[in-house]
This record gives structure tokens, C-alpha cells and sequence, in this order.
């Protein structure tokens, strides 16, 4: 399994780092065979998977089921659960306590927070608790209703300047890794250079050290819309809807199930049943 010193490593050697999105067995089984570097059990959960239209109601308890289905299915892969909403602002013992569960009964490797302001001092804790820490910058999207929508961050100078010196501060408050998430691709490419642990981004060019995407994004299973960063390597829901209207037709017709699939008894036994 590769380890936060592996991915320091790959960024050092220039070696892109892969990682997604998982939130079930077969999907973390299906991205450790394909070779995924690092898997994300993102809150995005709540939205392609749970139905919400934000992250915002995800609980500690959904990333925890969530996160110990991900650890059964991928059993040599390097596994970061995100801290839902409000599970890392309260204050510093809750910010471990909830962390503690994530580590310690859910099996995550490290957990991820997003933000910048009170959210470093967090992320120092975590790390001195021994708790690997992932930063969250740019559009952060529990904090949707502060930023007003779903839009591209930093990109005027003083947003620019404001999120390189929060890169910095992540780094230096310990994080082994940030993602930056729907900003220029300029201002990735200053980031990943004046940091030195490695910067996975989404919506954020390929300056990047790595790329993160989320599953059912990736493989088009399930959503409507995708944003404009989003590369849609499959489109599994037309195969789904196919093979359940297939599957729809045939029961209606009788055509499934078939000798193939059906059991059989003996002729004499039968003539035994009520004889
Ligand atoms: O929840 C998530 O999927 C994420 C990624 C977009 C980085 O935080
Ligand atoms: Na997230």
C-alpha cells in the first residue's frame, strides 16, 4: 500500500498521483484492481450517492458506514475520509474525537478538512494526534452557502495571493497533502511549485501533482449534469437502463426466468406431493 511518504515521493520524482472518489465495496474493489493510487471517501457521497443537493447534511455516522464498506472492498489502498460538515469546527476535542472514530472504528488512513482561518489550528492538532491530514482549498464546497454557488475560486489577484498563503499555512500546520478544487490552472501551477507536499487537484488544470475525480462522475452512473472539469470516461447509467428495461420486458413477457435459470424435481417426487 502506498503511504503519505510514497506520495511525497511521487511528487518529488514528478510521478502524477491518481486518486478517487469511493463510497461502496464493489466501487473501492473495482479501483484498486484498475490501480488507483489513493482513495477518497468523499461527503460528495451525499450528493451522487444519498440524493442531497449538498454536502452540507452528511453525518459523521454516513462517512463511517460509508468508509468501513470502502476499507472491505480495497484492502491494499491508501484510504482518506472526508470530516463532514461541522464535525471539525466546534472545537479541538470534538475535531479529535470525531477523527478518532474516522481513524479507529471506520478504518480510514487519514481524513480530509476543508478551509483555511480556525480550520489550521485543526489541522495541527490532528497531525500532533497522529492523525494524517488532507487540506481542502478553493471552492470548498461545505461552505457553499458563504460562497453563494458552486463558482470558480481565486481568480482575481487578491483571492489568488489570499489562497497561496493558505496553501502555505496548511503545509506548514502539517498536511501531507491539499486539494485544490475549480480554480485557474495558473494559480495551481504556483501552488504546486511553492509547496512541497503534493497538490491533487479537481477543476484545477494539470499543474497539479495528481487528479482527483468523483466516481459516479467519472463513469457516468447516475448524474444528469457533470461540470465543465469533469471527464466522463463511461456512460454506465444507459447501460443500466437498458439491462433493467431489458429485464422489465422479459418478466412481462415470460421470457425470463428460463429453463436456465429455474430448478427442477424429480417426476416421482412430484407425483408424491398431495399423493
Ligand atoms: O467529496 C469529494 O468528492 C471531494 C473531492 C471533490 C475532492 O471532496
Ligand atoms: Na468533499
Amino acid at each position: 500500500m502506498k503511504t503519505t511518504k510514497d506520495f511525497l515521493k511521487m511528487k518529488q520524482a514528478k510521478e502524477k498521483i491518481a486518486m478517487m472518489t469511493a463510497y461502496d465495496f464493489p466501487a473501492s474493489k473495482l479501483a484498486e484492481q484498475a490501480g488507483i493510487d489513493l482513495i477518497l471517501v468523499g461527503d460528495s457521497v451525499g450528493m451522487v450517492a444519498l440524493g442531497y443537493d449538498s454536502t452540507v447534511p452528511v453525518t459523521l455516522e454516513d462517512m463511517i458506514l460509508h468508509t468501513k464498506a470502502v476499507r472491505r472492498g480495497a484492502h491494499d489502498t491508501f484510504v482518506v475520509t472526508d470530516m463532514p460538515f461541522m464535525t471539525y469546527h466546534i472545537s479541538d476535542e470534538d475535531t479529535l474525537a470525531n477523527a478518532a472514530r474516522l481513524i479507529q472504528e471506520a478504518g480510514a488512513h487519514a481524513v480530509k478538512v476543508e478551509g483555511a482561518g480556525d480550520v489550521i489550528n485543526r489541522i495541527s492538532r490532528l497531525t500532533a494526534s497522529g492523525v494524517p491530514v488532507m487540506g481542502h482549498l478553493g471552492l470548498t464546497p461545505q461552505s457553499v452557502g458563504v460562497l453563494g454557488g458552486y463558482k470558480v475560486q481565486g481568480k482575481d489577484s487578491a483571492a489568488a495571493e489570499q489562497l497561496i498563503k493558505d496553501a502555505k499555512k496548511v503545509e506548514e500546520a502539517g498536511a501531507f497533502s491539499l486539494v485544490l478544487e475549480c480554480i485557474p490552472k495558473q494559480l495551481t501551477e504556483i501552488v504546486a511549485a511553492e509547496l512541497s507536499i503534493p497538490v491533487i487537484g479537481i477543476g484545477a488544470g494539470n499543474a497539479a501533482d495528481g487528479q482527483v475525480l468523483v466516481y459516479h462522475d467519472l463513469i457516468g452512473y447516475g448524474v444528469d449534469r457533470v461540470p465543465k472539469f469533469v471527464k466522463q470516461y463511461a456512460s454506465i447509467s444507459s447501460e443500466i437502463t437498458e439491462a433493467i428495461g431489458q429485464y422489465v420486458s422479459e418478466v412481462k413477457a415470460v421470457q425470463f426466468p428460463g429453463d436456465e435459470h429455474s430448478f427442477t424435481m424429480k417426476e416421482e417426487q412430484l407425483a408424491g406431493v398431495y399423493g
